[in-house]
C-alpha cells in the first residue's frame, strides 16, 4: 500500500503527485491519492482527473466545502511497508508527516516532495575537505563553493538538478565524517549512509567528509 498525499493550495503542487500516480498505476501498485485544497475553485487540474484511469483511487477534500481531510483517519490504514508521500505547503506536509508518524509509518516510509525551497536556517559555510574513498584523493572545498562545484572543477561532474537540496539527484554514499546535512530529502536513517553534495558540508570547519566516489 502506497499512500500519496497532495496537500496544496492549488496549482503546481499537484503536478508531481499526478505523475507519481500515473507511474504507480502503470506498475499495478496499490495506492491512494488524497488531494486537499482550501478552495475547490483554486484546485489545479481538477477537470483532468475524470479522465485518469486511476480516478477511483482519488479522494478530494476542500475546506470551503467542509470536507477537510482527517489525516489520522486516512492514515490509519497503515500496514508495514506502506509509504506516504506529501507535496504542498510546509505546514501541510508537516501535519501529514506527524499524522503518519502517529499511524506507525517509519522514518523511511515518510516522504515529502518540495516544489519550492523551504526556509533554511542561517547556515555558516566553513571550508572543509572532501575525500574520495575510491582513490584517496582529497579536495579542498572553500567556504564560497559547494562540494559539487569543486568536484566539477576537478573533472568529476556530479548530476545536479535543483542545487537546493530538495530533489536528491546529487545523493552520494557517505563513507565517514561528521556532516551538517542541509538537504530536505534524506531520512534520518539515510543520512547515516548518504550525503547530498550540492548543499551539505562538514559539520566543523576543516572537517573531512569521505564519500563513495
Ligand atoms: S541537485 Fe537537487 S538535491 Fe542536489
Amino acid at each position: 500500500m502506497v499512500i500519496v498525499f497532495n496537500l496544496t493550495s492549488g496549482g503546481i503542487g499537484v503536478t508531481p503527485m499526478i505523475a507519481m500516480a500515473h507511474e504507480l498505476h502503470k506498475n499495478g501498485a496499490d495506492f491512494e491519492l488524497h488531494y486537499s485544497c482550501s478552495k475547490k475553485a483554486d484546485a489545479g487540474f481538477l477537470e483532468d482527473f475524470d479522465a485518469f484511469p486511476w480516478m477511483d483511487k482519488v479522494s478530494f477534500y476542500f475546506s470551503d466545502q467542509n470536507t477537510r481531510a482527517d489525516l489520522d483517519q486516512v492514515l490509519s490504514a497503515y500496514q508495514q511497508g506502506s509509504h506516504v508521500y506529501a507535496c504542498g505547503p510546509d505546514r501541510y506536509m508537516t501535519s501529514v508527516m506527524e499524522a503518519a508518524e502517529r499511524a506507525g509509518f517509519t522514518d523511511d516510509e515518510r516522504h515529502v516532495e518540495y516544489f519550492n525551497v523551504p526556509e533554511v536556517p542561517d547556515y555558516v559555510n566553513h571550508p572543509f575537505t572532501l575525500k574520495l574513498a575510491r582513490t584517496g584523493r582529497e579536495l579542498e572545498v572553500p567556504a564560497e563553493k559547494s562540494a559539487t562545484d569543486v568536484l566539477a572543477e576537478n573533472g568529476i561532474p556530479i548530476d545536479i538538478k535543483c542545487s537546493d537540496g530538495i530533489c536528491g539527484v546529487c545523493k552520494c554514499g557517505l563513507v565517514s565524517g561528521e556532516v551538517e546535512h542541509r538537504d530536505f530529502v534524506l531520512s534520518k536513517k539515510q543520512r547515516e549512509e548518504a550525503v547530498i553534495l550540492c548543499q551539505s558540508r562538514a559539520a566543523e570547519a576543516g572537517g573531512v567528509v569521505e564519500v563513495d566516489l
